[in-house]
C-alpha cells in the first residue's frame, strides 16, 4: 500500500497502472477516522475492482459554520492500518491547499434531491460533498465509486451529478455496516458519552418499529408513520430530532399515502448533545 499527498503524484501513479494493467480502478472516498463501515467499501471494491483507491481528506467545503470541521475526529495511524488491512492500494491523503490552492469558484450544485433533509438542516452540505467528489473524480478517474447508503442523501446526490454531467464512473450503494446493537458506524459516535451512546439506540429500533409497522400495513399514512417513529425517539430524554422524514425513495419526494409508491425510505438526524447522528431504512413495498 502506498500513501499519496500530492495530485500529481497520484495522477502518475494511476496512469502508470493502467498503461501496464487491464484491471479497474475502483475509488473510495472518505474522511478518514476508518471503521468497519468504511472497511467493507474498500473490501467490496477490492472484490470488483484491479486497483482499490481510498482518499481521506476532511472536507472543510462541506461543514457549515459552527459545524465540527475542526473537531472531526482524526488518527492517521490507525486508518492506514484498516485501510492496509481491507484491501486499499493507494491512499490519496491531500492536504487542504492540495485539494483548494486558491478560493474556490466553480461549485457543484445539485437542486431538488438536496432541498430536504440533511440539505435542509446542513444549508450548502451538499453543494460541498457534490463540488469535492467531482474534483475527486476528476483527480482519481476511478471506474467504479462505493458510497454506503447510511449516508443515503448522499448517494442521491452523487448519482444524479454522475448521470447530468455524464461522469464515466459507475456508482455502487452499499449497505449500512452497524455495531451488534444496531447503532450505525460513524466517525462521529466517538462523540458521545456513554449515556448518549445508550441513548442512541433509539435510532436503529425506530428503523425496526418502522420496517414492522410497513409490514403490516403496505397502504399507510406517511404523518402516520412518522408519530410512530418520533415516539419511540421521545422516549430517550437526551434525544432531539433534527427530522424523521418519510419519503419516496429514490425520488425523496413526499407523499401521503403510500398507494401509489414502490419505496419509501425513513431517514432520521438525531442530536445527543452536539453530536448529530444519521440513520435510514430503505424499504420496498411491492
Ligand atoms: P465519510 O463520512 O467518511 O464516509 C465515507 C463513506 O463511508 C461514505 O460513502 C459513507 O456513506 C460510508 N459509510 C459511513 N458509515 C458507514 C456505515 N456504517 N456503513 C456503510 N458505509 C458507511 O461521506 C463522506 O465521508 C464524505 O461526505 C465524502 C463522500 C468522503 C466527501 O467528502
Amino acid at each position: 500500500m502506498e500513501v499519496i499527498q500530492s495530485i500529481a503524484d497520484l495522477r502518475s501513479r494511476i496512469r502508470e497502472y493502467r498503461r501496464k494493467n487491464d484491471g479497474s480502478v475502483g475509488f473510495v472516498p472518505t474522511m478518514g477516522y476508518l471503521h468497519e463501515g468504511h472497511a467493507s467499501l474498500l473490501r467490496k471494491a477490492r472484490s470488483q475492482s484491479g486497483l482499490v483507491v481510498l482518499s481521506i481528506f476532511v472536507n472543510p467545503l462541506q461543514f457549515g459554520p459552527g459545524e465540527d470541521f475542526e473537531r472531526y475526529p482524526r488518527n492517521t495511524e490507525r486508518d492506514l492500518e484498516v485501510a492496509e488491512a481491507a484491501g486499499a492500494d493507494l491512499v490519496f491523503m491531500p492536504s487542504v491547499s492540495e485539494m483548494y490552492p486558491t478560493p474556490t469558484r466553480t461549485t457543484v450544485a445539485v437542486s431538488g434531491l438536496t432541498s430536504r433533509l440533511c440539505g435542509a438542516s446542513r444549508p450548502g452540505h451538499f453543494d460541498g460533498v457534490a463540488t469535492v467528489v467531482s474534483k475527486l473524480f476528476h483527480i482519481v478517474q476511478p471506474d467504479q465509486a462505493f458510497f454506503g447508503l447510511k449516508d443515503a442523501q448522499q448517494v442521491a446526490v452523487i448519482q444524479q451529478m454522475v448521470q447530468d454531467l455524464n461522469l464515466p464512473v459507475d456508482i455502487v450503494p452499499c449497505p449500512t455496516l452497524r455495531e451488534q446493537d444496531g447503532l450505525a458506524m460513524s466517525s462521529r459516535n466517538v462523540y458521545l458519552s456513554d449515556e448518549e451512546r445508550k441513548q442512541a439506540l433509539v435510532l436503529s429500533q425506530a428503523l425496526d418499529k418502522a420496517k414492522e409497522f410497513v409490514q403490516s400495513r403496505p397502504n399507510f399514512n406517511a404523518a402516520e408513520l412518522e408519530s410512530l417513529v418520533r415516539n419511540h425517539i421521545a422516549t430517550a430524554p437526551l434525544a432531539v430530532i433534527d427530522y424523521a422524514e418519510v419519503l419516496a425513495f429514490p425520488t425523496l419526494e413526499p407523499f401521503e399515502n403510500s398507494t401509489h409508491i414502490d419505496s419509501i425510505i425513513l431517514a432520521l438526524a438525531v442530536k445527543f448533545g452536539k453530536t448529530r447522528l444519521i440513520d435510514n431504512v430503505i424499504i420496498q413495498l411491492r
